[in-house]
């Protein structure tokens, strides 16, 4: 795979990112933790990476805040590429795809009070899980019918690294309660 000059600017920002997080002398690397466990440690340090020093709780809070405003910006987006179709097999792909979506993002909102706040972390593993899982399937909704290829492949892809990430961002309570 060529290497552009930009996605060498960004190996360069992660590794500065991971580096300087090992070297901070405040031992919680969190968000490093958080990323290296994601689906693309790359893309989640690229979104978070201007702040470091973050809690473990306020990190699940801005990925699941995160997951939220990327899934609807792409429900807009789908609802767009309906109006611009006049495809019926397309049509009922993007419904799909609007399903699954809307499924994930009803769980989202409702994430933070009913089990983050509450410590209900197996509960927020649960709604990553349901991220990765609905992003997969509105991506595989594209070849339930023969010839067509999907065009939110870069939304699903993004979607699904955000479910990851709470994933992750779950997990880091579980390492941390096994430190104690
Ligand atoms: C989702 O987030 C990624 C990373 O910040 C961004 O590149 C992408 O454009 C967002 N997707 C939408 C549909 O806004």
């Amino acid at each position: 795979m060529a290497t552009s000059p930009s996605s060498s600017f960004g190996s360069t920002l992660v590794l500065c990112l991971i580096i300087a997080s090992l070297i901070t002398p405040n031992s919680s690397n969190y968000l490093s933790d958080m990323c290296i466990r994601s689906k693309s440690p790359r893309f989640c340090l690229q979104v978070f990476g201007r702040n470091p020093h973050r809690r473990p709780y306020q990190l699940t809070q801005e990925a699941i805040n995160l997951a939220l405003t990327n899934g609807s910006e792409t429900t807009f987006k789908i609802y767009t590429l309906i109006d611009q179709t006049k495809d019926g097999n397309l049509i009922v792909i993007y419904n799909l795809c609007l399903n699954y979506y809307q499924a994930a993002i009803d769980v989202l909102k409702h994430t933070d009070e009913d089990y983050l706040k509450k410590g209900l972390y197996n509960n927020v593993n649960e709604v990553g899980k349901l991220v990765e899982q609905d992003a997969l399937f509105c991506e595989n909704a594209f070849q339930t019918i023969p010839g067509y290829v999907s065009t939110l492949t870069k939304d699903n892809e993004n979607f699904g690294i955000f479910g990851s990430i709470i994933v992750s961002a779950a997990g880091l309570f579980n390492s941390l309660s096994f430190k104690k």
